[in-house]
């Protein structure tokens, strides 16, 4: 089956997460990406947390399935001169190095648009051009601070908190593939190619605009009525942090079920959604409350809202997590046990999905990773393994008209 990306070609410039996880999207989609990697090293995530000696680590696996990979020195003319052929032969070129380092390298976006007016240039940064942050060098949590999430997660008595999920990493990979696909079709109408850049404090904010509806909100009314701290508590100024509270105008938290005295994942997040009260209150066993004037509302209830949860969790005492949803779902209400990593990786629905994939791989043997979250009607993204280092050097050099000895001269003066 032919894939819509099939016959774009992408320079994979890029390394860790927030980089490859746009590319390996991509890849999934039908792209032909080549991973330009360090020769002797490649990305650092190949050797980082390892869990077996010698092959490649999980990071590197499960962030570059589908790519090829070229061994390539880009610091040395012989290995200049590879690249800007491929430059020439490609239609995007992806990098998230830090700041100036493309520059510095010598391939800057007016030399690069020189070299190839159609390619699209798509770079990740941890601030974007012209911030007053833009020489910085960022990772997933420094992201996090800086773009609003931190501050707005985790208990109002703790610290800022980081959350586990890569809303630096991963999301900001995401933007960009968007970026991408949209330059795409922008140049099928102009047959020029652009630069795309995302930040990912920009990225990280987009996601937390909820929280930047709050702070206006705060200013104009002094307080959030759906944040714990109401009403009993205090606001200052800023958006407090919520623990786990709903984000939205739906009262929820997360509710302690049969076993979490010794399991710390026996939990519900249960949802009180609006229209939903009657089907709550037929389910917890409470019918007195449905018309009762002190729950009847969502503004009555507020005031109370945890003395409510305290209840639920009554309820919940003698039954699993599972067995909880179970019940709760017959009544149409919004909730979902907390699942661990383990539960997830041998969940048989997100297995028949393709949501997690076992992968074969020639060092590892097979390896779990998320397929695509993206599921679409006339294609089945297949993964595949994640190439080796230098694996496709020789079929892309052959690929770019390269000879066998010219292949044998670069290796000699290690470009390749
Ligand atoms: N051949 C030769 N040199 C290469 C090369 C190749 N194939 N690939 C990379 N390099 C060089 C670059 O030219 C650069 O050299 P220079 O600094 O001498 O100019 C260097 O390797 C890479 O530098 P940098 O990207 O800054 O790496 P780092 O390990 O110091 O920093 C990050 C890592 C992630 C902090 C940094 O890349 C960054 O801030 N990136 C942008 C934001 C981002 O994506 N962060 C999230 C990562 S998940």
């Amino acid at each position: 089956m032919s894939k819509p990306l099939e016959g774009i070609r992408i320079i994979d410039f890029t390394h860790v997460q927030a980089g490859p996880a746009c590319t390996q999207l991509l890849a999934w989609f039908g792209a032909d990406v080549i991973k330009v990697e360090r020769p002797g090293s490649g990305d650092v995530t190949r050797n980082q947390l390892r869990d077996i000696p010698d092959a490649d680590a999980l990071y590197f696996t499960m962030l570059n399935s589908n790519k090829k990979s070229l061994t390539l020195d880009t610091k040395k003319p012989e290995g200049k001169e590879v690249l800007e052929k491929l430059i020439r032969e490609s239609d995007v070129l992806v990098e998230n190095f830090g700041p100036g380092a493309l520059d510095r390298m010598g391939f800057s976006w007016e030399r690069l648009n020189e070299l190839n007016p159609k390619m699209i240039v798509a770079s990740v940064k941890g601030f974007s051009d012209g911030h007053h942050y833009d020489d910085l060098k960022v990772y997933e949590n420094v992201a996090q601070c800086a773009g609003g999430a931190a501050s707005t997660t985790g208990f109002w008595d703790g610290p800022p908190t980081i959350s586990a999920a890569a809303l630096g990493d991963s999301n900001t990979g995401m933007h960009l593939a968007i970026g991408i696909l949209t330059a795409l079709l922008g140049r099928d109408k102009t047959g020029k190619g652009q630069k795309v850049a995302v930040s990912m404090q920009d990225s990280v904010l987009n996601l937390c605009r909820v929280k930047l509806r709050d702070q206006q909100r705060l200013e104009r009314v002094g307080y959030l009525e759906e944040y714990p701290q109401y009403p009993h508590g205090e606001f200052s100024d800023v958006v407090p942090r919520g623990g786990n509270a709903g984000g939205g105008g739906q009262p929820g938290w997360v509710l302690k079920c049969k076993g979490w005295e010794t399991d710390p994942n026996a939990y519900i997040y249960f949802t009180i959604q609006g229209h939903a009260w009657e089907p709550i209150c037929k389910a917890l066993g409470k019918p007195e409350w449905i018309d009762d004037p002190a729950y009847k509302t969502a503004e009555a209830r507020q005031p109370h809202i945890f003395d409510i949860f305290k209840t639920i969790e009554g309820w919940l005492a003698d039954k699993t997590k599972f067995e909880a949803v179970d019940i709760l779902r017959k009544f149409d209400i919004p909730c979902a046990p907390v699942l661990t990593m383990k539960e997830l990786a041998n969940d048989p629905s997100l297995r028949a999905s393709g949501t997690i994939v076992e992968v074969p791989h020639k060092k590892r043997g097979s390896y779990l990773t998320v397929g695509s979250p993206i599921k679409f009607s006339d294609m089945k993204p297949e993964i595949t393994a994640s190439p080796l280092l230098g694996e496709h050097t020789e079929e892309v050099l052959a690929s770019l008209g390269y000879s066998k000895q010219d292949i044998f001269n670069l290796r000699e003066v290690k470009a390749v």
